[in-house]
């Protein structure tokens, strides 16, 4: 079991951070922004909604929602790592217009009587959350009616099948080498045990279900290596 305590994971994040956003382009190739557009796009925020990025990082989600929801809507960039926000916020000063808050917070303690968004999306939250069911019900009382919510995340595919096998080696002989020229080894091994204890897509679907939400679908992205959990409440 690996260690999920709100605390040592915003330590991870804090002690990463002044390399998070150059890690995230290098190891994904740049990947990553196609398939946070992706989610985006799928989700289609609207101006004038009020949309919350929950374990925001550096933003890149955030950023997309502002595009969308200006000028008359809102968006909630929300994370525990005060390091990333910071330089989140340090971005969004270049901005002309945003309509954006920053917030420091374990997502936990939103108060879901007071908060609900039309929509929320999380992009490689979920896995690093002390439990993925508990989440994905917070994130269904953050929600108003008919509220839509979207997920990026590694999928957890079948063990020893080809996606499985490339995404071992990828994280073991790749990302983890790399990561340790900059003495970040440690942070980044973390990634391959978290994907372990992830859910895989049809088990997330299932507690979806299970939790209330009225539309639920998994998509998988690049050969199986991403998956995306589309919600609607
Ligand atoms: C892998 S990063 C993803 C950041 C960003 N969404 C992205 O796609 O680049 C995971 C983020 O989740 C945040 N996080 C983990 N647990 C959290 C919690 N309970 N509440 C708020 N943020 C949390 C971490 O601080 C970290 O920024």
């Amino acid at each position: 079991m690996i260690n999920k305590n709100p605390k040592y994971i915003s330590n991870i994040f804090n002690e990463i951070s002044y390399k998070y956003d150059f890690f995230n382009n290098l190891f994904s190739l740049g990947l990553h922004f196609l398939w946070k557009r992706k989610l985006i796009s799928l989700l289609n925020p609207k101006n004038g909604e009020e949309w919350a990025d929950l374990c925001c990082g550096t933003g890149d989600m955030t950023f997309l929602l502002n595009e969308l929801v200006t000028p008359s809507g809102k968006v909630f960039g929300i994370d525990i790592s005060e390091k990333l926000l910071r330089i989140a916020q340090r971005k969004s000063n270049n901005l002309v217009r945003t309509v954006i808050y920053w917030e420091k917070k374990d997502i936990f303690d939103l108060d879901t009587q007071i908060r609900k968004f039309d929509g929320i999306c999380m992009s490689y939250g979920l896995r690093n959350l002390k439990n993925v069911e508990d989440g994905i019900q917070k994130v269904f009382s953050l929600l108003k009616d008919n509220g839509r919510a979207g997920f990026l995340d590694f999928n957890h595919s079948k063990n020893n099948s080809l996606p499985s096998i490339f995404q071992k080696i990828y994280l073991r002989f790749i990302v983890v080498p790399i990561s340790g020229l900059f003495n970040l080894k440690e942070e980044y091994s973390y990634i391959e045990n978290s994907i372990k204890d992830f859910p895989k897509g049809t088990k997330l679907m299932y507690i979806a279900k299970k939790i209330g939400f009225k539309e639920v679908k998994y998509k998988t992205l690049f050969g199986g290596q991403m998956g995306l959990l589309l919600l609607k409440k």
